[in-house]
């Protein structure tokens, strides 16, 4: 082999390399060097290393993001987006990471108000002062996706929506165990699928959080993974079955402690509802234990009149 040979060899394999040293799971790493290490600006030289083999932690990318709304960068490449979106993204707030990505349980904000947050960084407290004690990060084991899809030719076939969707998941969020998909329900008329994702008590494995933020995004704004030209589609026969809106519910392996000052409105109607209905209940309980009482006291003085 000519000295020439090898020269080419080795400028190849470098280009092949430096082509491989890019972050799959987020567009806006810079990757760089051998070997390669990708990271992600968190505020000014902040640079956060990544671990790109995996979904990058959403308490890093709402970081990663609010730096760059703060900097006038753009949070979306290529779209041809309604700037909406993203302001409409439910409670983005600057977060306290732990160094492993996890959210501090403690959020303020940048700001004198601190509330206390679940593994997914949404606020489970009333906001407070300062000194609010939020004990340990509570985890979610729960979340529920409320997904509406875009129109399609040939109707879904429900029965085979649930591993559709379990499959999309998993290839998609990077070896997610697809058996947490627990239940898949849908509703042709109004195109919703509502998709349970679980995992048991106590596992530290996975992270619904990310996950969901991933998908999140997918639906509502574009895509988080270097290549956003390709969304969350499960494939169902020979279509694939895009989405067009998503609500994520959270439930933590313990209850959240909000009060009711900070319920809104449909949840007060609901509660006052109930609370008629069980005024109404105990009032009907009351009279016909009322009425049972007076025809026993009649009975009662009509035996007294036939035994004196
Ligand atoms: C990166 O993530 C992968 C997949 O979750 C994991 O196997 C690996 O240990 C992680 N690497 C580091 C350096 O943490
Ligand atoms: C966090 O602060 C930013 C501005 O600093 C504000 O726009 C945003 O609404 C705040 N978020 C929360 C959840 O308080």
């Amino acid at each position: 082999m000519s000295i020439w040979t090898v020269l080419v060899l080795v400028a190849f394999a470098a280009g092949a390399s430096a082509q491989d040293c890019q972050c799959n799971t987020m567009k806006w790493a810079n990757c760089d060097g051998t070997p390669c290490v990708c990271t992600i600006l968190l505020g000014d030289n902040i640079r956060q290393p990544l671990n790109c083999s995996s979904l990058i932690p959403k308490c890093f990318l709402m970081k990663a993001e609010m730096y760059r709304a703060k900097k006038g960068l753009s949070t979306r490449t290529g779209g041809k987006p309604v700037e909406s979106a993203f302001v409409d993204n439910d409670g983005i707030y600057d977060p306290e990471c732990e160094s492993n990505g996890n959210f501090k349980a403690k959020q303020c904000n940048n700001t004198e108000e601190c509330w206390c947050v679940n593994s997914a960084g949404v606020r489970r407290t009333d906001k407070g002062d300062k000194n609010i004690k939020c004990d340990k990060l509570v985890e979610t084991h729960w979340v529920r996706l409320q997904l509406t899809h875009k129109p399609v030719t040939t109707p879904l076939n429900a029965n085979d929506l649930k591993a559709a969707i379990a499959n999309a998941i998993q290839t998609r969020y990077g070896n997610f165990d697809k058996s947490m998909v627990e239940n898949v329900e849908y509703d042709a008329d109004s195109r919703m699928i509502v998709v349970d994702v679980k995992k048991p008590i106590g596992n530290r494995q996975h992270d619904l959080a990310n996950m969901a933020y991933y998908m999140e995004k997918d639906v509502k704004v574009l895509p988080l993974f270097k290549d956003d030209k390709v969304k969350f589609a499960p494939t169902l026969g020979n279509q694939n079955v895009e989405m067009e809106n998503i609500l994520v519910y959270y439930v933590d392996e313990e209850a959240p402690t909000f009060t009711m000052k900070n319920l809104s409105g449909g949840i007060i109607a609901v509660i006052v509802v109930v609370v008629l209905a069980v005024v109404a209940g105990l009032l009907v309980l009351f009279f016909a234990k009322k009425r049972q009482d007076r025809k026993y006291k009649q009975a009662q003085t009509s035996e007294m009149a036939t035994m004196s």
